[in-house]
């Protein structure tokens, strides 16, 4: 064998187990993007502290305006107050922040429809455990 292909072979396996590798039971981990795009602001795991945003765990099924301790923008509890926050609800929030709710404090655009899909689907995944 020669030692590039060894060496190849083992970095796959080894970026594979990474991507595999959670723990039994613990949080299911925040994918890159969601990070990268969302984290600055917001905690995702069950009782974690709000930030600049409010704690989003479980969101998917969730009434908007109500992570206990964060005061929402009159922007948004105007407009999203008593709603359940749904898959598709979330995909227009995360497309344009100010067509949903205007005036809120989040001011988010993403235009990629596969990139706000995983962003949902992290969420949607949450729920389901
Ligand atoms: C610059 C900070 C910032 C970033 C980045 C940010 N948010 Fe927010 N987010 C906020 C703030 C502030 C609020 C509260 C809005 C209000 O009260 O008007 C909020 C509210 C929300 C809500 C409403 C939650 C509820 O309890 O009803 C959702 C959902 C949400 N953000 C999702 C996201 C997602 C998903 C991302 C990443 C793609 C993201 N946010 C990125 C600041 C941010």
């Amino acid at each position: 064998m020669r030692p590039i292909g060894r060496w190849l072979s083992a970095t796959a396996l080894l970026v594979w187990t990474t991507a595999m590798a959670q723990p039994a039971g613990s949080e299911p981990t925040v994918p890159a993007l969601v990070k990268s795009s969302c984290a600055s602001c917001h905690t995702f795991a069950k009782g974690e502290a709000n930030g600049q945003g409010p704690n989003l765990f479980g969101l998917i099924g969730r009434t908007a305006g109500s992570a206990p301790g964060f005061a929402y923008s009159a922007g948004l509890t105007k407009a999203l107050g008593g709603k359940t926050w749904s898959k598709e609800l979330l995909d227009a929030w995360l497309t344009d922040t100010e067509r949903v709710a205007p005036g809120s404090l989040m001011t988010f655009f993403l235009d990629d429809a596969k990139s706000r899909q995983a962003i949902v689907d992290y969420f949607a995944g949450q729920q389901a455990r």
